[in-house]
């Protein structure tokens, strides 16, 4: 698991956490703060050599070595993250699962699956703010790999210890990226300190 350090995350985080921050601004901050991430997600994404011409001469410069990447967004709250994270990869294709945590049992329930067809061939980055007790993120981890997908890269804002522990029992392959590592699960599974519920605040719903 690594924890991104930077102090425009550190600030943004801050503000995204404040229950007072309106919907307009937390969708801008869960926005910017998974482009930040995702900076470092792709620090060693293989370049190759081409060759430029610029207005004075012909150089050789590097470019992305056409890596297959795939963005996944676990709905809803996922959503909120993928057009910070296209702005850096606007070659990527979108897929989508649909899951949410069951109120009582906190444990997930699928609703969709739509992913490119040679899912073999591709580098996924799975998409959501919240890891907390890990059934949602371990689930949707799973159906990718059950599909055919083999490099998966998960991406949240905010994780628990208890769903970092899930991930690394369930899928100790899938690095986990996060903006902050917080201190625990209330007992309704929320994450404490936490924001809240990700995709009610991202959509106005309560
Ligand atoms: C939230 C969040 C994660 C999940 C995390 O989604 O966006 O998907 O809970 O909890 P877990 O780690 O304990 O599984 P939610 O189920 O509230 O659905 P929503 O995005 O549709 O609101
Ligand atoms: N899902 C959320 O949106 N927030 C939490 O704190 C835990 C799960």
């Amino acid at each position: 698991m690594t924890v991104v350090q930077h102090p425009l995350i550190r600030h943004k985080l801050a503000v995204l956490r404040d229950v007072e921050t309106p919907t307009k601004q937390f969708k801008e901050l869960v926005d910017e703060i998974a482009m930040l991430i995702t900076y470092e997600v792709t620090r060693d994404l293989p370049l190759e050599p081409v060759e430029i011409d610029t207005p004075l001469e012909r150089t050789t410069e590097m470019m992305l070595a056409g890596k297959k990447l795939t963005l996944v967004p676990i709905l809803r709250a996922g959503l909120g993250m993928v057009d910070g994270v296209a702005r850096l990869i606007p070659a990527a294709r979108v897929g989508h699962i649909g899951l949410f945590r069951d109120h009582e049992t906190l444990k997930p329930v699928d609703y969709y699956f739509k992913i490119p067809s040679d899912p073999g061939a591709r580098d996924f980055i799975v998409l959501d703010p919240m890891l907390a007790t890990g059934g949602s993120a371990s689930a949707a981890v799973s159906s990718l790999k059950r599909s055919g997908a083999a490099r998966v890269n998960f991406v949240c804002l905010v994780a628990a210890p208890e769903g970092v522990q899930r991930m690394l029992d369930d899928h100790p392959d899938v690095r986990v990226w996060t903006a902050a590592l917080d201190r625990q699960l209330n007992d309704v599974g929320y994450i404490l300190p936490g924001l809240g519920d990700a995709g009610d605040r991202l959509f106005g719903t309560k």
